[in-house]
């Protein structure tokens, strides 16, 4: 996918100013596709993000029997083969990137009498699978993974699947929702047990769609049920704009001074909005406008306004709710006043890449003062003041280093070179447009 590496700079800039809107949630967008291809009939949705993740969601669905067709509007209509009705892929699905598209769609043959092989990039080949290998196989699926639960993997999938009580290991949205498709079509209740709440989007989606699920506390602990051999019924759905891409023009206007920047659409779903929070925390003016409801998720419309941040220590039970912000967190944080600490991370080390290690070295590179633990960082800011930047960044396969460095390059002093933007079509197709349109 990535055929050619795209080096860009991105320089000192004036004040942002403007109304943008951001493409559609991503994983709203992959929960959008796979259940209106397991609906019977035909799924209209709107907004869906034309990402190259996405796609691949949507290049499976097709090779497993669904019909997928985007019209000329933007919109597309999936007609659906009721669950149960996979098919057998006659090649194997390449993931590209997407470890989204990987553990949900893992989940979904894993109860269906076919067996699928996933492929992937560089970037997803080293991430684990485990943690979906793990529960699937407790449900009867058979996988047969490359070392360490890598990919390429052929999963052999049991039908009728066993139904399990599953406890997450791992505060994982990915593995949550692989349990609940793989439980769409096993009989009986299949139950996840989730100690630390994360995103929610399937569980909405899936209620939406008209499964029988249900989420209890108990014991302070979610425990979502899904009652299997479940039938959809098809729906219109309107994807609202991913706050994780919003995140993104958000940052860049709190630190480039002068600036005010709205961002329309936005879901602030709870489960994800973690990062405004701590921003808030930290002394930026973010306000949510117009409060509504899109496709059975919270929107507003965000505004952002130039701040003089202040470093905090982010309470680590934040951290799922903004597990994909961190990146661009780190950038706020280097233009902090003081220091921010930010622990409790391990996971972000399993991402597109080591975002950890990754952000460390970029914020180096560009002067920052960084201090790397194995959860987490330190991060010395500089008050406001532009960092000396005149560096390149390797962004290694991943869309969210490669914006987040490119933020950051808005107030350095010498230009910060991304030595490879093509990621960020994995998820946000005209970052760089959107930019150049607020500059
Ligand atoms: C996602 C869950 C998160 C997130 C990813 C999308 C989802 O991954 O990082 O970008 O759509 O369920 P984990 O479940 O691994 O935390």
């Amino acid at each position: 996918m990535h055929a050619s590496p795209r080096p860009l700079s991105f320089a000192r800039s004036g004040p942002l100013s403007g109304a943008v809107r951001v493409p559609g949630d991503k994983s709203i967008s992959h929960r959008a596709l796979m259940l209106s291809a397991l609906a019977v009939g035909e799924s209209r949705i709107d907004g869906l993000l034309e990402g190259e993740d996405v796609l691949a969601t949507a290049a499976a669905m097709r090779a497993m029997g669904a019909t997928v067709e985007r019209d000329a509007d933007g919109r597309w209509t999936v007609f659906g083969v009721g669950v149960g009705g996979l098919l057998q892929p006659e090649s194997a699905l390449d993931m590209g990137n997407s470890g989204t598209s990987t553990r949900l769609l893992m989940g979904l043959v894993a109860s269906h009498p076919i067996s699928a092989t996933f492929t992937g990039d560089a970037s997803l080949s080293r991430r684990p699978m485990n943690r979906v290998i793990e529960p699937l196989s407790l449900m009867g699926a058979d996988v047969t993974a490359s070392p360490g639960g890598r990919l390429p993997l052929m999963l052999r999938g049991l039908c009728p699947a066993v139904p399990i009580a599953y406890r997450l290991p791992v505060a994982s949205a990915q593995v949550k929702s692989a349990v609940l498709l793989a439980g769409l079509n096993t009989p009986g209740i299949t139950r996840v047990i989730e100690p630390v709440p994360t995103r929610d989007h399937s569980e909405r989606m899936l209620k939406g769609f008209g499964a029988d699920l249900t989420v209890e506390l108990e014991n302070g602990e979610r425990h979502i049920r899904i009652r299997g051999e479940a039938e959809l019924k098809p729906q219109r759905i309107t994807v609202p704009g991913d706050p994780s891409s919003a995140a993104f023009p958000v940052v860049a206007a709190l630190v480039v001074p002068g600036s005010a920047v709205t961002v329309e659409n936005v879901g602030i779903n709870p489960t994800r909005a973690g990062l405004y929070e701590v921003l808030r925390m930290m002394g930026a003016e973010i306000a949510f406008a117009n409060p509504r409801e899109v496709g059975g998720e919270p929107v507003a419309d965000i505004t952002a306004c130039f701040s003089t941040l202040s470093g905090i220590d982010v309470p680590p039970e934040l951290a799922p709710s903004m597990i994909d912000d961190f990146p661009v967190l780190f950038v706020a944080a280097a233009f902090a006043q003081g220091r921010t600490v930010m622990r409790g991370l391990e996971e972000l080390r399993v991402k597109e890449s080591d975002r950890i290690a990754t952000m460390a070295e970029g914020l180096r590179a560009i002067g920052a003062q960084v201090e790397e633990l194995s959860d987490g960082l330190i991060i010395d800011g500089t008050g406001g003041d532009p960092l000396p930047g005149g560096a390149t960044i390797a962004s290694r396969l991943d869309h969210r280093i490669a914006m987040s460095m490119a933020v950051a390059g808005l107030n350095c002093h010498q230009p910060v070179q991304v030595d490879d933007m093509s990621p960020v079509a994995t998820s946000f197709p005209g970052f760089t447009s959107l930019i150049e349109q607020l500059q």
